[in-house]
């Protein structure tokens, strides 16, 4: 697929099917991560493949979901039959950037690939709460490194529009516009 079709095409996925993904498929997918720029190339992102089933995403809904009066609909990765898990070096000033960029390539890989992602931040407060270090030990963080993102991918079982936008809000011209 070219870059622009899978800009314009991609959109969050919030329901999958349950096939899982083939290996090829998740090599390309952690390829895309790996081939996204990290500032003076420090290449400190690391990316953790979870099968859905894995226990230890129940174990993060469960923290997630700790404050809350009654657990929400879904869990945090729609039932999607992979998740991945993008930690970084925690003291290096660009970290945040370069997982948010690797974490977009995946996205746009899966789209290319035909697949549906999530990108998912709302387990950011569980995963750098009190049980931090259990969750960095189980999901094998290097040392010194702490989560960052999250991205869930599988087949597409729902579809949704891309977003619009408001141009004239969020862009100005200084330059001549072509
Ligand atoms: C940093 C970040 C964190 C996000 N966290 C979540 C999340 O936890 N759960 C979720 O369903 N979507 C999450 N999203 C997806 C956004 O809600 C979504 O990208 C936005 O509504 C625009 O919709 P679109 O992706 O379909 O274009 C996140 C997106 C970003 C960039």
């Amino acid at each position: 697929m070219d870059v622009f079709a899978a800009l314009e095409s991609r959109s969050s996925t919030r329901g999958y099917t349950a096939q899982p993904l083939m290996r090829e498929q998740l090599t390309a997918l952690v390829r895309a991560g790996l081939q996204a720029p990290t500032a003076t190339n420090r290449q400190e992102i690391h990316i953790t493949v979870l099968d859905g089933k894995d226990p230890i995403l129940a174990e993060i809904e469960a923290e997630k979901n700790k404050a809350l009066d009654a657990p929400p609909a879904h869990n945090f990765y729609y039932e999607a039959p992979t998740v991945l898990i993008l930690s970084g070096e925690t003291d290096f000033r660009w970290t945040a950037v370069d997982a948010g960029i690797a974490v977009e390539n995946i996205a746009l890989a899966a789209e290319g690939l035909g697949l549906g992602s999530v990108i998912i931040g709302c387990i950011k407060n569980a995963m750098l709460g009190e049980k931090q270090a259990c969750f960095a030990k189980a999901l094998r963080f290097p040392a010194g490194y702490s989560f960052q993102i999250a991205i869930a991918v599988g087949r597409k079982a729902v579809q949704k529009q891309p977003h619009t936008w408001d141009e004239a809000a969020a862009v100005t011209w200084l330059c001549a516009e072509a």
